[in-house]
């Protein structure tokens, strides 16, 4: 967190007083608090940045201007990817696997243009081998392939599984082996290895008003954590027996300061942070400052406790739980009406500075993930200072939807 800067309502009025509401913003003074703190606890190691986390090309290319720190991108489908990359951004790395087999064929295009410098692609089982391959001509060049290792943390001997559920990669056994299938598929390269322990990353040990919950958080993410530190060593020790190894990529904005001393890890990924969404709001190991938000005007007063501002019913993919709604910011003290939540078109808010908003007043609201809500705007206003700097589109902005 930032105390030196103001994030006060009456501030933020000032500077955006001539913004016609709904409208998105980001405070580049907190953003760039929220990068520098993210670099201190990386602790040397690079940074790739979550292209998912951000989704506006002006964006990715400051953080990737204001430290040399911020190395490379981690995408999110392939066709986001290769539309990066013709927009010149490089070093990048799709973190998901694909079954799009039309921008496969335009991937091995690119890969024989610049086969060292060609997107690497994600992969965990041989059918995704096998789709790569099915677009490659006899001639072509190899096409870089990246393996997600699970990182989730099981107990019990494997009865209870803790983490998200994505690749069928978990022991050192399984890795070996398919790094061996792409070994033996000329067409292939094994160029890194992926794992994110997103019980770690995603999930906040402090959750508000649980502090039981929090206690068992804390206890699993040890756990986790020490347990994928051995596991992941073990893994990158036996794949380099095998082959040379460009990048072993981990963490994400939850995790930095834990996934920065495992030796074999050679960068981390952040994305989040940047914006600092809601939900890492509730995490003991540091302290972000928010600065993304959107502002939605106050259109009517159904009664005196209330004020209903326009649309705001943007809400977080995931487990679907109160805490993907977005959460009022400012003025403090607004809360949503848990009949109503935040609504397609209007959303009610209670709390006591609902009594002096009038209509035409301005609420601002903070987003619960981060790069999501680029999904409902075209473009960011950039504050720096007292002022508007920038008007910038997000990904929509630019026509462009992936997921
Ligand atoms: C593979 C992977 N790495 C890292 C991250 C971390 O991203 P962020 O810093 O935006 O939480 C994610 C987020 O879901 C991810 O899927």
């Amino acid at each position: 967190m930032d105390p030196g800067l103001d994030q006060s309502h009456a501030r933020y009025e000032a500077i955006l007083a001539e913004v016609e509401a709904p409208f998105a913003f980001v405070d580049l003074d907190a953003m760039g608090a929220n990068a520098a703190a993210m670099l201190e606890r990386a602790a040397g190691k690079p940074i790739r940045v979550a292209s998912k986390s951000l989704r506006c090309r002006a964006l990715l290319e400051r953080v990737l201007r204001s430290d040399e720190r911020f190395r490379g991108l981690m995408t999110f489908t392939l066709p986001e990817t290769l539309w990066l990359a013709e927009q010149g951004f490089e070093d990048l790395l799709l973190a998901y696997p694909t079954a799009d087999r039309g921008a496969l064929g335009e991937l091995a295009l690119r890969s024989v243009a610049n086969p060292a410098g060609a997107p690497i692609v994600m992969v965990d089982c041989g059918e995704h081998l096998d789709a790569i391959e099915s677009v490659l001509g006899a001639g072509a060049a190899p096409v870089r392939v990246c393996i997600d290792i699970d990182a989730s943390w099981w107990a019990l001997g494997g009865r209870i599984k803790v983490g998200p559920k994505r690749s069928p990669v978990h022991t050192v056994k399984q890795a070996v082996a398919l790094a061996q299938e792409i070994e033996r598929r000329p067409q292939l390269d094994l160029a890194a290895l992926m794992a994110y322990e997103g019980q770690i990353a995603g999930v906040g040990d402090r959750p508000p008003g649980r502090r039981l919950r929090g206690a068992a958080i804390r206890w699993m993410q040890r756990r986790s954590a020490a347990e994928l530190a051995e596991r992941r060593a073990a893994i990158v020790a036996a794949i380099r027996e095998l082959t040379e190894l460009e990048i072993v990529n981990g963490g994400g904005t939850g995790s930095l300061e834990l996934t920065a001393v495992e030796g074999p890890v050679t960068e981390l990924t952040a994305g989040s942070g940047f914006y600092a969404p809601a939900l890492f709001d509730h995490y003991s190991r540091f302290s972000l400052t928010p600065a993304a938000g959107f502002a939605l005007p106050v259109v009517r007063k159904p009664a005196p406790g209330v004020a209903t501002a326009l649309g705001g019913g943007y809400l977080a993919s995931g487990s679907g739980d109160a805490g993907r709604l977005p959460a009022p910011w400012l003025p403090p003290g607004l809360k949503l009406d848990p009949a109503e939540g935040a609504g397609e078109v209007q959303t009610p808010l209670l709390g006591p500075p609902a009594t002096r908003l009038s209509i035409g007043d301005r609420v601002y609201f903070r987003h619960a993930k981060a790069g999501e809500l680029c999904e409902r705007f075209d473009l960011l206003h950039l504050v720096e200072g007292d002022e508007i700097v920038d008007i910038v589109p997000t990904y929509r902005g630019e026509g462009r939807a992936f997921l």
